[in-house]
C-alpha cells in the first residue's frame, strides 16, 4: 500500500467501482499522487484530479516515471539551482562544489557531488570533511539521485544520516492557466529600498472596509474572499525588510551570508503581497542556467491567509516575469512530506524531475 513517501510520485491504483453478481468491478487509474490522508488519496491524472476513498482501493503501488531525465539534464538543472541560491563561500574538488553560508539553509551549506572529484571517492569524502571542518561547520553533502547513488553508498558505509527526501520539480513555461490566477493583478517596483519600502500596496491591494485585515493578516468574517482576491502581487528587484523577516522565519535578523544567497543573482525578483499594510505572502524568482530556468523559492503565505489562492497568484506573477526574461522552464525544490506545497505545485503543472537527499556526517 501507499505511504507518505509516495506523494509526488507516479502510481497506479486499482479501485473497486461497483459490485456485479456478487463480484467486485475494478477500474485502474494512473497518475501522480498529490495527497494521501487516512481516508482519501488524490491522483493527478491526464484527465484531471481524481479523489479516491481509501476504502475503495483494492491495490496501489508506485510505478516508474514516464521519462527519466538524462544525467546531463540533472547536472544542468542542479547547476542552475546552485546559481539561483549562491553560497558566498565556495570551493571546488574537481567538478564537485563546496558551499558555505554561515549555516543558513541546507543547500548553501553543503557539497554538491556531481561530476568528477579528481580523486577516488573515499578521498573525495575525506576532503569534503576537511573543508567543512575548516569552515567550523558539520560536513553535509546533497546527493541528487540516482545520479549520485555511488556517493550515497559511500556515505551509508560511513554512517552519514539522511534527511527526508527533497523533490526537484519542473514544468514548462508559460504555466498552464488556473482559475484563481486569472484574476491576478500586479505592480512592479524596479529599485525599491532594501530597507523596506516596497510595501506600499496600491489602492487595489488594500483591504476593503468590509474585510479589513488585522495586524496578523487575518481578515474579518465578511468580505474575506474579496480581500484576498483583490490583493496585489508586487514584484520588486530587492526584498523589503518585512520580506527578509519572513525569510528569517519571523525569528529576527538573517546572517549577512543569507542576504547574499537571496540577492546575489543578476535576474531576481521578490514577490510581496500586502493586505492592509501586512505582508501576507512572499515568493522569490530567479532566472539562471543560461536563461533557461526560472527558479522559485521561499513561497510562503501567512497561515491566516492560506487556501485563498495567494500562492497560486504569487507563482503566476513570478512565472510571467520569468517568461518575459526568457525562461522556458521553471523548477523548485520541495520536501516530499510537505503535502500542501506538493499539492499546490502539482496543480500548477509541476512534476518530479529527480530527488535529492541531504546527507549529514555523524557527530
Ligand atoms: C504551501 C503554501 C505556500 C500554499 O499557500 P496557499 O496560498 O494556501 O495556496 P493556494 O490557496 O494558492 O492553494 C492552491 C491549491 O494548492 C493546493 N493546496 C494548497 N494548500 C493545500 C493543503 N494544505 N492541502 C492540500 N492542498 C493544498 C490546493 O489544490 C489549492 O487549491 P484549493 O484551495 O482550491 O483546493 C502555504 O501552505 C504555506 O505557506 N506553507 C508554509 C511554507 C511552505 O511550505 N512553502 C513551500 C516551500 S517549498
Amino acid at each position: 500500500m501507499l505511504r507518505q513517501q509516495d506523494v509526488g510520485y507516479r502510481i497506479v491504483v486499482r479501485r473497486i467501482v461497483g459490485i456485479r453478481e456478487g463480484r467486485p468491478l475494478f477500474s485502474d487509474a494512473l497518475g501522480e499522487l498529490v495527497e494521501l490522508s487516512e481516508t482519501h488519496l488524490t491522483l493527478s491524472t491526464a484527465q484531471g484530479h481524481l479523489r479516491v476513498p481509501v476504502a475503495q482501493v483494492h491495490r496501489a503501488k508506485r510505478v516508474p516515471p514516464t521519462r527519466r531525465p538524462t544525467a546531463a539534464a540533472v547536472v544542468a538543472l542542479e547547476r542552475a539551482a546552485d546559481e539561483a541560491w549562491p553560497a558566498p563561500t565556495r570551493g571546488q574538488l574537481g567538478d564537485w562544489l563546496l558551499r558555505s553560508a554561515e549555516g543558513w539553509s541546507g543547500r548553501a551549506n553543503s557539497a554538491l557531488p556531481i561530476g568528477d572529484p579528481d580523486r577516488p571517492l573515499p578521498a573525495a569524502v575525506d576532503a569534503v570533511e576537511r573543508w567543512y571542518a575548516e569552515q567550523g561547520q558539520p560536513p553535509i553533502i546533497n546527493t541528487p539521485l540516482p545520479l549520485a547513488a555511488p556517493v550515497g553508498a559511500e556515505l551509508d558505509a560511513r554512517g552519514w544520516a539522511a534527511r527526508p527526501p527533497v523533490l526537484v520539480q519542473t514544468t514548462p513555461l508559460p504555466l498552464r492557466p488556473t482559475g484563481t490566477a486569472s484574476a491576478a493583478r500586479s505592480t512592479t517596483t524596479e529599485q525599491p529600498s532594501a530597507d523596506g519600502d516596497t510595501g506600499t500596496a496600491t489602492t487595489d491591494g488594500q483591504a476593503g472596509a468590509d474585510g479589513q485585515a488585522g495586524a496578523d493578516g487575518q481578515a474579518g468574517a465578511d468580505g474575506q474572499a474579496g480581500v484576498w482576491s483583490s490583493a496585489v502581487v508586487e514584484l520588486a528587484s530587492a526584498p523589503s525588510a518585512e520580506w527578509l523577516a519572513a525569510a528569517a522565519g519571523r525569528k529576527g535578523g538573517l546572517p549577512d551570508a543569507a542576504r547574499h544567497v537571496l540577492t546575489a543573482v543578476d535576474l531576481v525578483r521578490f514577490a510581496h503581497v500586502y493586505v492592509d499594510g501586512t505582508l501576507v505572502a512572499v515568493g522569490r524568482g530567479t532566472v539562471t542556467g543560461q536563461g533557461r530556468w526560472l527558479g522559485l523559492s521561499l513561497i510562503e503565505v501567512l497561515p491566516a491567509a492560506r487556501r485563498q489562492g495567494l500562492a497560486v497568484r504569487v507563482i503566476h506573477e513570478l512565472a510571467g516575469w520569468g517568461v518575459s526574461s526568457g525562461a522556458t522552464h521553471a523548477f523548485l525544490q520541495v520536501e516530499q512530506h510537505n503535502t500542501a506545497a506538493v499539492a499546490l505545485y502539482r496543480r500548477l503543472g509541476f512534476s518530479t524531475h529527480h530527488t535529492y537527499l541531504t546527507r549529514v556526517a555523524p557527530q
